[in-house]
Formats: C-alpha cells, structure tokens, sequence
C-alpha cells in the first residue's frame, strides 16, 4: 500500500491490519488495567501517554532524576538538522532536537504526509521531503536524526552518511543481517561524519553511575553482569511494514546489552543463547515474516575482559518491564548503588541540559542523548555510543538469535572497535 494513500486516524501497516495509533496507547491503558500489563516500549510523549490520571508505564517520568550538572554551552553555532520518522513511538519529536539551542531543524520527513504534517508541527518546522531520501539530498543540512522502523536503520544511515550528513539513529544499529553492520562500520569510517546510536539505557542514572565509576577503576575486571529487556507484547504492535510482529527477542538486544557495553564500551566475544517456544501467537513461527518460534530469549555472553554477562529479552512474559541491569567486578558491585573498595567516588549526577531541553523519556535519557550527539559535533569528538558501540551492542544480539535456534550453541561474535 501507497504510504500517502492513508489516514493518520486509519493507518494501515501492512497489507490487512488497519491500526489506530491513538486507540493503540488508549487501549493498552484499557487492556493492561485489568491484565497488570501497560508497556509500550515508546517515549514519554506526555499527551498521549496520560489517560485520566493514569500513566501509561514506560511514559512515567523518572522520579529518582532530580539532579543534574549545570550544562554550559560548548559552541553558539547552530547545526543544521534534518528528522526522519514520526512513527508509532512518535520519536522524531521526542528527544528535544527542537528545543535544543545549538540546533536549527531545517527539515522533517516522513513517509506518510500526515505524520509528516505533525511531526513539522511538532519541531515548529516549515519545510517537508516526502521521504529521507528526498530529504538527505539537500545540501544545506548538516546531521540527520533517524528514527524509522528498525529493519531500516542500517540502510537509512548509510544513505544519510553517503550524503555527508552526520547521523544520529534510533536503537538498533542493524537488524538481523551481520554484512549490513560491515556496511555501516564502513560508511561511517570512510565518511569522516560523526555516528551516534541513541542507545537510551546509557543515559539512564544507574548505568551513568557505573560508567563513571568504571572509568576510575572502582569496578576493576566485570567479572558478571546482567541486563534485561522486558516489554510484554500479548498482541503485534503494528509498526511500519509490521517489523515487530514476531520480533525475535535478541534482534533487539541494546537495551539489556547496555549494561556491560554501556558501561565498559567492550564487547561481547561469543554467546550461548537459549529460548523457549512462545504461547504468544504473533510468536509463533508460522505467524510472523522472521519465522520466529521465540518470545524470550536468554543469552550468556563471554565478554572481552574474560567475563560473563546474562542477557534478558522478553516479550511474552507480563510483569516487571523495562531496560535494567547489574554488575559485579573485582572490586566493587552496582546493584541500585555502589559497594566496593573505591572510596573516593568521582562525580556521578548526569550531565546538565540546556534550558529549554527536557530531560524526556526512557529515564531522563532523551535530551542527553541529544546533547551529546550535538556536542560531539561541535567539539569534533566521538559520541559516547559511537559506531564500535553500536555494533557490539547490536550484532551480539543478532549472534545470539542464530545461537537460540541451534538450541544454545556456542557461536562467535564479530569485533568492532573505533579507529583512532
Ligand atoms: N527505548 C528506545 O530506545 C526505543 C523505544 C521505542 C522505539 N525505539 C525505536 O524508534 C524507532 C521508531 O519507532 P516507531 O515505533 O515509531 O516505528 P514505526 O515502525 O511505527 O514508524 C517508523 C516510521 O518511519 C517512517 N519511514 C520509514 N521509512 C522512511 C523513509 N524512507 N523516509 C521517511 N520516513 C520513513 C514510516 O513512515 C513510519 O512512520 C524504531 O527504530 C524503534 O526501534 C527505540
């Protein structure tokens, strides 16, 4: 179906389901009332994450981010960004880009000219491209933030990329193809351009923390680590081309995955992964494009300093939801805080924003994601997630997803490290 033959109240996304994004978020505000589900997996967008007074999970804010540094201003130039994709989660417009003060949004895009429409409104934006395509051809912008169906991160980046735009890029890097992640490696390398993935468990306060006391040594070696990634989906989200219909479980592995790489920016070498057949129909293999028997998959990666680290995705299982994880190193743990031997802790309250920048969604990470990506920018520096990151972060998962459908084998997983 022709993307501008639809309605924003009708919008079909694949060939027989029509889909309602407004009923969808009011509708597991209904449904998960009385099932003890509410997960959507999207940003914090505050008008339709409320119902009544209900908060719809995964749109609360963080209570515990109260505090953060004073920001100061690295430059007073203005990049020039143009913002693709105003889709289920509504992301184009969720991580502050137009509140930012070092950002002038030159363009939107997306497929559908009604979301188009909207997501123009939302970044207080005149000009529209029917397409990234379309939009990556003018000249005048400099970076480019993606936030299109995952399946087509990887080809939409390196599009971007080819263009002489810097990238930042919604979460994951690549999707279920391995050479794709070669491709993106070498797209941005050869572009000189900067690459950020918005990996939002990064930001978080906790994984802040021990990133930080990681860097002093206050862990030593990870000897464990564990993160999850839990998101019940009892029924298909119907997303662009139904990409998260039957999704295999460790193709969205960066959330939990962040809680070793995040912290450490190390990578995992090989992997058991193990699954269980889903009850969950879209789950099952014959329901879904992927052929995807599984719902939940658990991996235990090696990492590179020798460790190991469980690593938890989970959409058929309804609960306790969200991007969490914990470590344990030679010298200290961070289970909710800090216990180890370093007693001289460095400063561990996030980064400042801007004054207009909300913190936004996914535990205060989306205007930080922001920030950063714009600062590395302006300071001509690497991203905290840069492309090395991404990918270890990414394609572990994918390495995983191959090993639960040999029933565990152990399976190696490709390096990625950045240039100097
Ligand atoms: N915590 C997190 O980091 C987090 C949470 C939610 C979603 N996400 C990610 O955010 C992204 C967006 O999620 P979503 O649910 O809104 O996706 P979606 O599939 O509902 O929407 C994707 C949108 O991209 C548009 N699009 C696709 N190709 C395009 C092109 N060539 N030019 C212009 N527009 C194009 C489509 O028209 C659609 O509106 C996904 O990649 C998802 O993985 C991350």
């Amino acid at each position: 179906m022709k993307p501008n033959s639809v309605s924003n109240q009708n919008i079909t996304t694949s060939e027989h389901k029509p889909f309602n994004r407004r009923s969808f978020l009011h509708s597991i505000g209904i449904g998960t009332a009385a099932l003890g589900f509410i997960q959507t997996g999207c940003s914090s967008d505050k008008k339709e994450g409320v119902k009544g007074n209900q908060v719809i999970q995964g749109f609360e804010k963080d209570s515990s981010s109260t505090t953060s540094r004073q920001w100061i201003a690295v430059s007073d130039k203005k990049v020039k960004v143009g913002i693709v994709g105003y889709g289920l989660c509504q992301f184009g417009a969720a991580f502050e880009f137009q509140n930012h003060p070092n950002v002038e949004i030159v363009a939107v895009s997306d497929l559908y000219p009604d979301r188009c429409a909207e997501l123009a409104k939302a970044c207080k934006c005149s000009k529209t491209y029917p397409s990234l395509e379309e939009l990556i051809k003018d000249n005048s912008i400099e970076a480019v933030f993606i936030a299109t169906d995952a399946p087509s991160h990887a080809k939409h980046a390196i599009a971007a990329l080819k263009h002489g735009k810097h990238v930042a890029v919604a979460v994951p890097a690549v999707f279920g193809n391995l050479e794709d992640a070669d491709r993106l490696y070498e797209a941005v390398k050869s572009s000189g351009k900067k690459y950020m993935m918005f990996e939002t468990s990064c930001f978080h306060e906790d994984l802040y923390a021990m990133r930080e006391i990681y860097k002093v040594g206050g862990f030593g070696k990870l000897v464990y680590s564990e993160g999850e990634y839990y998101h019940y989906m009892a029924e298909p989200l119907a997303s662009y081309k139904d990409w998260r219909v039957g999704l295999p479980p460790q193709y969205y592995p960066t959330h939990s995955n962040g809680y070793y790489i995040g912290v450490t920016d190390g990578s995992f070498t090989e992997v058991s992964c193990m699954g269980i057949p889903s009850i969950v129909k879209h789950l099952q293999p014959s329901n879904n494009q992927y052929k995807n028997p599984f719902g939940t998959e658990i991996a235990l990666f090696r990492t590179n300093e020798g460790g190991m680290s469980r690593m938890a995705v989970s959409w058929d299982s309804p609960g306790d939801h969200g991007e969490k994880g914990r470590i344990r190193g030679e010298k200290g743990s961070f289970y909710g805080k800090y216990e180890g031997h370093e007693t001289k802790l460095p400063n561990l309250v996030r980064p400042g924003l801007p004054p207009k920048v909300d913190e936004g969604g996914h535990g205060g990470s989306h205007g930080r994601l922001t920030d950063e990506f714009i600062s590395s920018i302006l300071q001509d520096r690497q991203p905290l997630v840069h492309i090395a990151m991404a990918l270890n972060l990414s394609v572990s998962g994918i390495v995983a997803h191959q090993s639960a459908l040999k029933d565990g084998e152990l399976l190696k997983i490709p390096q990625y490290k950045i240039w100097s």
